[in-house]
């Protein structure tokens, strides 16, 4: 029977049993997690949002609809009549889903079309798709590392990098964000494989990862470098093909490079190119890839268009750079707290996760949509409004945020 004691027990976690035994209930145990996330400000819950276009989402019965600038859409792919197009076209092959994972009977022509296009586009030997990009860095890394192994990372790398990395059976070390003299010192130090991995463009902050001094490091220690350039591809480069491009690395020099199609292209999946050895072996070992259905032949379609118009569209990523420019040039003239960014991602900094919360709050009511990022996505006291840009961004949108964020940011912060 269920004594009161027993009730209170079970609200914390714990349970005394009829022999006085201290047990633990997994509800209890849940909620007193849960609780914890939402003293500290850290509750995740979902919102539903009906898209109008690249820019403006809705919630569903809401009155009006509110800005994005928090899309990873940066040249306004997701509402391009193509790519539907290409989905509507290839609605009409006789199977939708692929049916097996590729090894099985799951392998396409379409996919392996794809591959040579990505191979061609970014100049690698080889291309190899995945489901999302978070599959691919576990994917890649449990791969790659064995025991005896080091992957060696930039402090402020993606959730799916540090993942990956503790996936493998490698040791995992990483070193302070950008310090490429901390990252030569842990190469230093023996080990069999050692895998250097870092995001191109950094997620939450919007930096760039110094590739050069890194593509140098790797080569004279031995080491194997791999990018991860989810928010570089197609917003930096002539032609879009990412940090790699704008810093003149060829795969000499990054064996491996790995990218989204949920970002600037607009869909989602991804892919990893590199060297014709690194794929034969992801092809044998990366266990994300080898248990795991191939990817709708609908999304593979619509992927190859997306890769085509990044090419035929470069106006999309040269207005992206001006709306950059001109955000950030306003944000300074306001004497707005940015973060060194070049790129499409500006984040604002504020610190305590609640005060993020409040500010994201009172720009909805401004009719803005900027999440607050809050930890573990980002450091303990860096809560940030994680403002992002795309090409379809009116100036006059731009105007209007910034306007609003300094006429309120000072009051949160004093608030806090
Ligand atoms: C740097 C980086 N890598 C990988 C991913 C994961 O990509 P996907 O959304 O395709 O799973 C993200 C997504 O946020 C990212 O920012």
């Amino acid at each position: 029977m269920l004594t009161a004691s027993c009730l209170t027990g079970w609200a914390s976690g714990l349970w005394k049993s009829h022999n006085n035994l201290t047990m633990t209930t997994w509800r209890g145990v849940l909620d007193q997690r849960l609780q914890h996330q939402r003293e500290q400000h850290l509750e995740r819950s979902l919102t539903a949002f009906q898209s109008i276009d690249t820019t403006h989402i809705q919630k569903p019965g809401a009155d009006r609809a509110l800005i994005n600038f928090s899309s990873n859409d940066y040249l306004g792919l997701r509402s391009h009549p193509e790519l539907a197009a290409a989905i509507a076209e290839s609605s009409r092959l006789p199977v939708a889903g692929a049916g097996a994972a590729r090894l099985l009977s799951g392998n396409h022509p379409l996919h392996e079309q794809l591959e040579l296009e990505l191979a061609e586009f970014f100049s690698r030997d080889a291309a190899m798709l995945f489901s999302t990009g978070y599959v691919a860095n576990l994917a890649v890394l449990q791969a790659l590392g064995r025991r005896g192994d080091v992957i060696i990372q930039d402090r402020l790398c993606h959730a799916s990098l540090i993942d990956g990395a503790r996936l493998a059976d490698s040791k995992l070390l990483r070193y302070r964000h950008l310090d490429t003299d901390h990252c030569q010192t842990l190469l230093e130090q023996p080990a069999g494989l050692q895998i250097v991995t870092t995001d191109g463009v950094f997620s939450m902050d919007g930096d760039l990862a110094p590739v050069t001094e890194l593509a140098g490091l790797a080569r004279s220690h031995e080491a194997l470098l791999i990018v991860d350039d989810a928010h570089g591809i197609g917003v930096l480069g002539e032609q879009g093909l990412g940090l790699l491009e704008h810093a003149g690395l060829s795969q000499a020099d990054v064996p491996l490079l790995l990218g989204t199609f949920g970002k600037s292209f607009g869909l989602a999946g991804a892919f990893v190119a590199g060297d014709q050895q690194l794929i034969d072996y992801l092809r044998n070992f990366a266990r994300g890839w080898i248990y795991s259905t191939a990817p709708p032949l609908p999304l593979v379609a619509a992927q190859r268009r997306a890769l085509q118009i990044t090419v035929s569209e470069p106006e999309r990523r040269h207005r992206l750079h001006q709306r950059i420019s001109y955000f950030k040039q306003l944000a300074k003239q306001l004497q707005l707290p940015l973060l060194p960014s070049d790129t499409a991602i500006q984040p604002i900094q504020i610190g305590p996760s609640a005060v993020a919360l409040d500010l994201q709050a009172k720009l909805e009511t401004l009719g803005f949509y900027v999440a607050a990022i809050r930890p573990p996505t980002v450091p303990k006291g860096t809560a940030r409004l994680r403002i992002t840009l795309s090409s379809e961004h009116q100036q006059s949108d731009i105007d209007r945020l910034l306007m609003a964020l300094a006429e309120n940011i000072g009051q949160f912060s004093d608030a806090d």
